[in-house]
């Protein structure tokens, strides 16, 4: 939110200043809500940016079928698709459309015009590459026209208290005048991600001026539009917790407020020549490579032979380090070619000294693990509040002070079977 341009404003005491609380207008779409920290806030702009076909136009007409349905006034600039086709849309997908105004337009002009005459409490831009600042030079998308767009847009959506969200693309490097341009100009910039080809759609907040941004909102693409996934763990675990395969972990992580299960999966295979490559999906492949130094220069496992790839099932991106010891687990058993125990899920961190670190609100994790059906967990065994070797519901846990030591619990320690074994 803006700072006052009151230039003779004099400094207060903190004491007597009010502690602002945000009004929150929600879409009713509870995991764009969840991301936005309770929904749209009243004269802040908002950038959804994604790649093209992910589904950010209907995540925004359903959104604003939300927001008219609870008595929000709101103008759709559809400055892509002709408004037929947002009618077809929102007519197939049974969202409500009475009081949504939609205009089909790309001037920026007319925009300010409708917005005038309309006062809207929500404006939605969708694309804002696509839509023309008379008085700017330059070929429309270019930085300096999505710069002016948004300016213009942002001062008068502030002015009237009404809340902004341009839809913007982004290619796959991330280039081209998307949300970067606009990451200054604008409060909150959600990224929208995900495979095309598969449902899942993944909603984060790179930058949130009026909450977290570290929540997840997790979608799916459906007939029926998008559909919140309210039991995310679920579409992360790739296959049955009762039988398990070499290099399949699964992992007890948070994502914001909500512990999640995810599943790596690692492969391990003859180098070809050069050195050894390392490749991660789902998380840092930097860090792939400095927990293979660890399990070879802590726990004996030999990788230096051998390229490894690791992945997240799912698609999905974790950048937690409660993620740590499953890469290890996974990497280990892919080497080896010996599955741990099935029903097994772990949690904690790795340490260049190979001991196993605590982890935030490990019950939480343990607590979804057992939700699941998962019958043994490793968790760190140092750490405030550690858990202690005993039962959640049907689940059995063993807390680890490192990694050889859980390792040896997960029946990858030295006794197991396999050639791949330095000394340490
Ligand atoms: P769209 O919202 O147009 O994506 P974007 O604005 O990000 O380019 O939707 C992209 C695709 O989503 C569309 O090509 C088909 C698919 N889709 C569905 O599978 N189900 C639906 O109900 C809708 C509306 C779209
Ligand atoms: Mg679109």
């Amino acid at each position: 939110m803006e700072v006052g341009g009151d230039a003779a404003a004099d400094a207060v005491s903190l004491d007597d200043v009010a502690a602002k609380t945000w009004e929150r207008w929600p879409t009713g779409i509870g995991e764009l809500d969840r991301v936005l920290g309770g929904g749209l806030v009243p004269g802040a702009a908002v950038v959804l940016g994604g790649a093209p076909g992910l589904g950010k136009s209907t995540l925004v007409l359903q959104a604003l079928g939300g927001l008219a349905a609870a008595g929000r006034r709101c103008l759709l600039v559809t400055a892509e698709e002709p408004a037929t086709a947002v009618a077809a849309r929102a007519r197939r997908l049974g969202i409500p459309t009475a009081g949504l105004l939609v205009q089909e337009t790309g001037d920026l002009t007319a925009i300010l015009e409708a917005f005038g005459r309309h006062r809207p409490h929500v404006l939605v831009v969708d694309s804002i590459q696509t839509v023309r600042d008379p008085q700017v030079g330059g070929t429309t998308g270019s930085p300096a026209q999505v710069r002016a767009v948004a300016e213009v847009c942002v001062t008068a959506a502030r002015r009237a208290q009404a809340a902004v969200c341009f839809v913007g693309h982004v290619t796959k490097d991330g280039g081209l005048a998307g949300p970067r341009t606009l990451e200054h100009l604008v409060d909150t910039v959600l990224g929208f991600e995900g495979d095309r080809h598969h449902a899942l759609r993944f909603l984060r907040a790179a930058k949130h001026r009026h909450g977290p941004t570290r929540e997840l909102g997790v979608l799916e693409m459906g007939p029926r539009g998008l559909v919140g996934v309210e039991d995310p763990s679920r579409c992360f675990l790739a296959g049955d917790r009762h039988r398990s395969t070499p290099g399949s972990v699964v992992a007890a992580v948070l994502e914001g407020s909500r512990p999640v299960l995810v599943e790596v999966q690692a492969l391990s295979v003859p180098v070809r020549g050069g050195p050894p490559k390392r490749w991660a999906q789902g998380f840092d492949a930097a860090r792939l490579t400095l927990l293979g130094a660890v399990l070879e220069a802590r726990a004996g496992v030999r990788l230096n032979d051998g390229e490894l790839f690791a992945n997240l099932a799912g698609g999905v991106d974790v950048d937690e380090p409660g993620l740590d010891l499953a890469v290890c687990l996974a990497v280990a058993s892919a080497r080896l070619g010996v599955p741990v125990p099935p029903g097994l899920v772990v949690a904690g961190e790795v340490g260049l000294a190979g001991e196993v670190r605590h982890v935030a609100r490990c019950s939480d994790r343990l607590a979804e693990a057992a939700r699941l059906g998962f019958t043994g967990a490793l968790v760190p065994a140092a750490g405030p509040g550690g858990p202690l070797p005993g039962e959640v519901g049907a689940l059995r846990v063993t807390p680890v002070a490192s990694l050889v030591e859980a390792l040896a619990v997960a029946r990858l320690g030295p006794g197991a079977p396999g050639p791949e074994r330095t000394r340490c």
